[in-house]
């Protein structure tokens, strides 16, 4: 399986784009560098094999490759990012993607669509987060360049502002749920799509247990989750645990760190 991340060279706290970011509070570079290292060191022990996108100055979110866009095999959608602060992004993802020789489509305007970080395959299901960033319009024209159909979630807490916050597909079967996320139509359609939801408690999702990744059967959360590693290891995972208390203050976490490719 391959991944895109990029060093969090320029990764900082720079704007304030969601309710997690606050400039006042610094990011202490090492620590991110250190916590991204562990990442990528866990991601290549459990056979993953990662491309690296090259970080730019000023362009502190692009380290969250999540959000770059979606990957289905030659085809890659960009993302159109909802906030102006992210959208010099676009072009140096497009220009990576494009010199890989992916088949580049963009999200036509005005819609929003954030990648990875709204729209999760689980099984042969395609589950796409709506509201805060990405726009339902934008969903219909992803899966319809998909040539598929999808499920779409309506989220309502601003906390959890993409899909990739509060569900986490661990396998075909299991899924991290944090509940209050959604509004209550989604919330339903999770449960009857959903074999096996498991329900993240509000402290847990709080430090982002529902940004968890998993390869094959090993899964990886961060650090203080307890609950929801306890679930995860009864499920027959193997569980490991990071701090990514750096990425937490721009409301990032493991997850949005990897963009499957
Ligand atoms: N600061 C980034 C933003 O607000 C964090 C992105 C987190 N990515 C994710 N896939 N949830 O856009």
């Amino acid at each position: 399986m391959k991944y895109l991340m990029c060093p969090p060279a320029y990764y900082e706290v720079a704007y304030e784009i969601n309710p997690w970011m606050h400039v006042a509070q610094k990011v202490d570079k090492i620590l991110a560098e250190k916590q991204w290292r562990a990442l990528y060191d866990w991601m290549t022990a459990a056979g993953a094999q990662i491309e690296l996108l090259e970080p730019i100055p000023g362009l502190p979110d692009l380290v969250f490759t999540a959000n770059a866009g979606l990957v289905h095999g030659e085809r890659f959608i960009k993302s159109r990012f909802r906030h102006r602060q992210r959208r010099h992004e676009e072009i140096r993802i497009e220009r990576w993607f494009r010199a890989q020789n992916y088949d580049v489509t963009t999200v036509p305007e005005p819609y929003f669509f954030e990648g990875e970080g709204d729209a999760l395959t689980m099984g042969s299901e395609l589950y796409a987060g709506y509201h805060f960033r990405s726009d339902l319009e934008a969903l219909d024209f992803v899966a319809g360049v998909l040539k598929r159909d999808y499920c779409a979630l309506e989220l309502k807490d601003k906390r959890f502002y993409h899909l990739d916050t509060c569900f986490a597909p661990l396998d075909a079967k299991s899924a991290l749920i944090f509940a209050p996320a959604f509004e209550p139509y989604a919330y339903l359609t999770l449960l009857e799509m959903v074999e096996d939801p498991i329900a993240v408690p509000e402290n847990e999702a709080l430090r982002f247990a529902c940004n968890a990744v998993s390869l094959g059967k090993k899964a990886l959360l961060p650090s203080g989750c307890p609950q929801t590693r306890a679930a995860v290891e009864k499920r027959g995972f193997e569980v490991s645990e990071l701090d990514f208390s750096e990425f937490l203050k721009s409301g990032g976490g493991a997850k949005c760190l990897v963009l499957k490719l």
